[in-house]
């Protein structure tokens, strides 16, 4: 039987890169998407084709409508099929949300530009050739901040609110062929956390784990546990917004 393929965008790091090791520990060719920098792309590459199967290295920027294409291409050249999409590959800038002149328009077309349209452009690319193999699945990469009003600036707040909003279209637009929904991570243990707080990071760890019921911040695999849930297991369900937060938006503080 042919094996199943697997796009992840932004797979070179944090949570596409746990993202791209699940699908491939369960049996799927995965594709390794960067825009940057291609040695940790690689080494992913590596620790995915342990597994057994094959593991194609892409690079193309998210934002750009002629490299979501061209990755398509690729995908439909090597492998033939795709059978999920996770769109993980996002961007921020970090500004308080009281700093209201910290953040430009440019900020919020640079960040809308990777995190709604870049998604958007990869549904757009890869829909005919996951529409070969129905029943497939996308799963967009959003975030807490949508539902909480309180992630690294405004801007990405009101980025990830559109890419859910997307979520919900693109279910509808899609379906029967493709089921799309979307996951909300908290607080995950990544390089973009470490680069965006520096030397906040130990004080803001301390205290998501101190206000969320499960008092735990999130690691990597938490969200790939999820993508690939949505991806493989939960047959019926799209359009849906699956938060994986330990209990920090919908179960907040518990007294302590
Ligand atoms: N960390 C958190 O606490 C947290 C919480 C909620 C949601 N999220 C979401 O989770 C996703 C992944 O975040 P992470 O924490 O895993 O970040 P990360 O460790 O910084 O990894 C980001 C990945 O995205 C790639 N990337 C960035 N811009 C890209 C573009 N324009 N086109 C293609 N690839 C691009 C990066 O590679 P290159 O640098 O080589 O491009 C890298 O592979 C994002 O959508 C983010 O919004 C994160």
């Amino acid at each position: 039987m042919q094996r199943k393929v697997a796009v992840i965008t932004g797979s070179s790091s944090g949570i596409g890169a746990a993202t791209a090791k699940l699908f491939a520990a369960n049996g799927f060719d995965v594709v390794v998407n960067y825009s940057r920098d291609p040695a940790p792309a690689e080494e992913v590459a590596r620790a995915c084709r342990e597994h057994g199967g094959r593991a194609l290295v892409a690079k193309a920027n998210v934002a750009l409508d002629a490299d979501c294409r061209a990755l398509a291409a690729a995908v439909e050249n090597e492998f033939g099929r795709a059978d999920a999409l996770v769109n993980n590959a996002g961007t921020t800038k970090f500004v308080p949300p009281a700093d209201l002149e910290g953040l430009s328009g440019q900020d919020f077309h640079d960040i809308y530009a990777v995190n709604v349209v870049g998604a958007f452009q990869m549904v757009r690319a890869l829909a005919p050739l996951m529409k070969k193999h129905p029943v497939a699945a996308i799963v967009n990469v959003s975030s807490v901040a949508a539902v909480m009003g309180n992630g690294s600036s405004i801007a990405y707040m009101a980025s990830k609110g559109a890419l859910n909003a997307m979520t919900v279209g693109l279910a509808r637009s899609l379906a029967p062929a493709i089921r799309v929904n979307a996951v909300g991570p908290g607080m995950v243990e990544t390089p973009w956390m470490q680069k965006g707080l520096g030397a906040d990071l130990e004080a803001r760890r301390q205290s998501y784990r101190a206000v969320t019921p499960l008092q735990a911040t999130i690691e990597p695999d938490d969200v790939a546990q999820a993508c690939y849930f949505l991806c493989t297991g939960a047959r019926k369900t799209t359009g849906e917004f699956m938060l994986v937060d330990s209990g920090y938006a919908r179960l907040p503080a518990l007294g302590r």
